[in-house]
């Protein structure tokens, strides 16, 4: 278990055990690579970030997170796999988010949905993503950094 504040000081708890702080979270987070890039989408005010968002009632965070890839990118999941979860702390209620790793087999031109700009390949991510106002704040604790050091020890990226 791992912890720190997030870009807005609230307190985090970041875990790649098997669901630690719930079977049924509400909240994914989807880490997404086609053909061998990385796929963001752009939100109106946060700026880029890793697709994702709530589980809706009924659904499953797996059928979640390739609900929210396809809206938000308009990606399609070839292969999606657990890779962690966290709990935030924020000033109001308490989130806990699965974290997935996705191989995107597809991309369609994105329809146009009210949040998102659709989507956006990078080979890289920037060195300092804590500084980068382009860059959504989700992007910029270490969640992210953590995560991408278990990709790539599980071989994944
Ligand atoms: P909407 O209903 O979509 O407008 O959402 P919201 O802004 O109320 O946010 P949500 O319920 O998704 O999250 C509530 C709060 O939890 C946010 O304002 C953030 O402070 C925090 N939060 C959500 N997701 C993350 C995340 O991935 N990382 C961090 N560090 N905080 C998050």
């Amino acid at each position: 278990m791992i912890t720190f504040l997030d870009y807005y000081q609230n307190q985090v708890e970041l875990s790649f055990d098997d669901h630690p702080f719930s079977d049924r979270p509400l909240h994914v987070w989807v880490i997404a690579v086609y053909e061998g890039k990385w796929l963001l989408t752009h939100h109106k005010q946060r700026g880029y970030e890793f697709p994702g968002g709530k589980v809706e009632p009924g659904e499953t965070a797996e059928e979640a997170a390739r609900r929210e890839v396809m809206e938000e990118t308009g990606g399609e999941i070839d292969s999606l796999s657990y890779v962690g979860q966290y709990r935030v702390a924020g000033k109001g209620d308490t989130i806990i988010k699965n974290i997935y790793f996705a191989q995107i087999g597809s991309l369609s031109s994105h329809l146009a949905v009210d949040e998102t700009d659709g989507a956006f390949l990078f080979e890289e991510l920037p060195e300092r993503l804590d500084t980068n106002r382009q860059y959504s704040f989700m992007m910029k604790d270490r969640v992210l950094p953590e995560t991408l050091r278990v990709l790539s020890e599980r071989r994944l990226v």
